[in-house]
């Protein structure tokens, strides 16, 4: 099939590389320019394993092209909407991008298109698609809008994209639906189809609950430093119901991204403005937003007063494997401990240049690598769970700081080999001298 993806951000180029590899012929459209012309030399403007590979394959099959106008879209047979929708300051969805470009497909629109929303869109947005269409097209123009929303993780997302858990498509008419399952038919996957807001509603839900999921962790974390347990144990012995599951269960500074903390939110507004109590989420948000102050607290209870310390932060992506600092939990710290009067060190493997753009007029100082971030440091944070920190010498690390306080803000380092090196570790709820280490051994009889 012909296709036409507007937006080549994560989803858009994600998903352009993906059905080209599929065979389709794909013209990924771009605005922005300089975006367009990293794209048009065969370059990913951002870091994501795997992409950079799979748009050059696409490329070279002739399968892959890019524009910067909409023209494309008028020999298209499916086009994807996959622009920003960023969060507006009253916590609303601004969904500015998709007008303008549901406006712009409408002029170019012609018979037996199917638009595909990809976005993460508010309840109702398919319906205002359609809306602008049947205002704007051409009276010849016969269209489908359906919904597809969109399920990648960064740092995994061709993965992700390759083997979803499912496929999800809302759609008012057979002939739409129909075309997306065919469009993604050489996909294996459990297929979900229905109708346009329960698909909207559906990505929402989704990620709402696995945000909750991880300030649950976070709270059950809090209550194990104050009981004397082992959060490790504890969500590990919960999880393995198989009612409850394991996953996004790891406490620490909590999720950050630019998709939970937005997501959350728009469905707290849009929850509340037809008339439904979202409390359970204001929790979810406001245990989130609590997090980076226990570890700040954490310091100034070793350290005292945080002016003129010295904090190595180690990790500024919002996650491993990726150089996306929206909403980073390292980058909020910080700016935390430079509101304490901090003197902060910093380092990310992927992340540096959008963390110099993220922390512009920040006094901070940029270290070449982990090590070198450590020295003279009277604490050292490590915010992002990337492997490399796993694998850190923590004598060397030690030796190169000027205190011994090291803080695991994602719950994943060696504690036993921290502390071996004579470092003071902490972890959210991994704070107690725990018995032999049979959380995850399986007893056999
Ligand atoms: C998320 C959803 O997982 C994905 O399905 C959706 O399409 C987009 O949003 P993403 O934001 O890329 O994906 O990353 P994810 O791996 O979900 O992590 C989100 C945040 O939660 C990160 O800051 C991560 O550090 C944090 N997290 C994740 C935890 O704090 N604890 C966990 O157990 C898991």
């Amino acid at each position: 099939m012909k296709v036409a993806i507007v937006g080549a951000g994560y989803v858009g180029l994600v998903t352009s590389a993906l059905l080209a590899s599929l065979q389709h012929v794909v013209t990924c459209i771009e605005y922005n320019p300089k975006r367009l012309r990293a794209l048009l030399a065969g370059k990913v403007p951002f870091h994501e394993p795997g992409l950079d590979e799979l748009v050059a394959d696409g490329i070279y099959d002739g399968n892959l092209h890019f524009s910067g106008v909409m023209d494309p879209v008028q020999d298209a047979d499916v086009v994807y909407l996959a622009v920003g929708t960023p969060t507006a300051p009253d916590g609303s969805t601004d969904l500015t991008f998709v007008e303008q470009a549901a406006q712009s497909l409408a002029r170019h629109l012609r018979g037996g298109t199917t638009v595909v929303v990809k976005s993460t869109v508010p309840v109702g947005t398919g319906d205002m698609v359609e809306a602008i269409l049947d205002a704007h097209a051409r009276s010849s123009a016969r269209y489908d809008v359906v919904s597809n929303p969109e399920f990648l993780r960064e740092g995994t997302a061709i993965q992700d994209a390759l083997n979803p858990d499912r496929i999800v498509i809302g759609s008012k008419t057979r002939r739409g639906a129909m075309t997306v399952m065919q469009l993604l038919m050489q996909i294996d996957s459990e297929v979900v189809v229905t109708d346009r807001r329960s698909a909207e509603l559906i990505k929402y839900a989704a990620n709402s609950f696995l945000a909750t999921r991880i300030s649950f962790a976070n709270t059950m974390a809090q209550l194990c430093d104050e009981m004397g347990a082992d959060v490790e144990a504890v969500m590990r012995g919960a999880g393995l119901d198989r009612r409850v599951g394991t996953a996004f269960f790891r406490a620490g500074l909590g999720y950050g991204g630019s998709c939970f903390p937005k997501d959350v939110t728009s469905l707290i507004h849009e929850g509340k403005r037809a008339g439904v109590s979202m409390e359970i989420l204001e929790a979810v948000v406001s245990v989130n937003d609590e997090l980076p102050r226990i570890y700040i607290d954490r310091l100034k209870a070793s350290l005292g007063d945080l002016r003129g310390q010295t904090v190595a932060v180690l990790g500024l992506a919002f996650k491993a494997d990726t150089d996306d600092v929206r909403e980073s939990r390292g980058i909020l710290l910080v700016r935390e401990l430079l509101r304490e009067g901090a003197v902060v060190r910093c380092y990310d493997p992927e992340a540096m240049e959008q963390a110099h753009l993220e922390l512009t007029n920040c006094q901070v100082f940029y270290g070449g690598s982990a090590m070198a971030t450590c020295q003279a440091a009277d604490a050292v944070v490590v915010a992002t769970d990337w492997p490399e920190f796993r694998k850190l010498d923590y004598e060397s690390v030690h030796n190169h700081m000027r205190g011994n306080l090291l803080l695991d803000g994602r719950n994943y380092l060696d504690r036993d080999a921290i502390t071996a090196a004579g470092l003071l570790y902490f972890g959210l709820g991994r704070n107690i001298l725990r018995g032999p280490n049979l959380v995850s051994e399986k007893m056999v009889a």
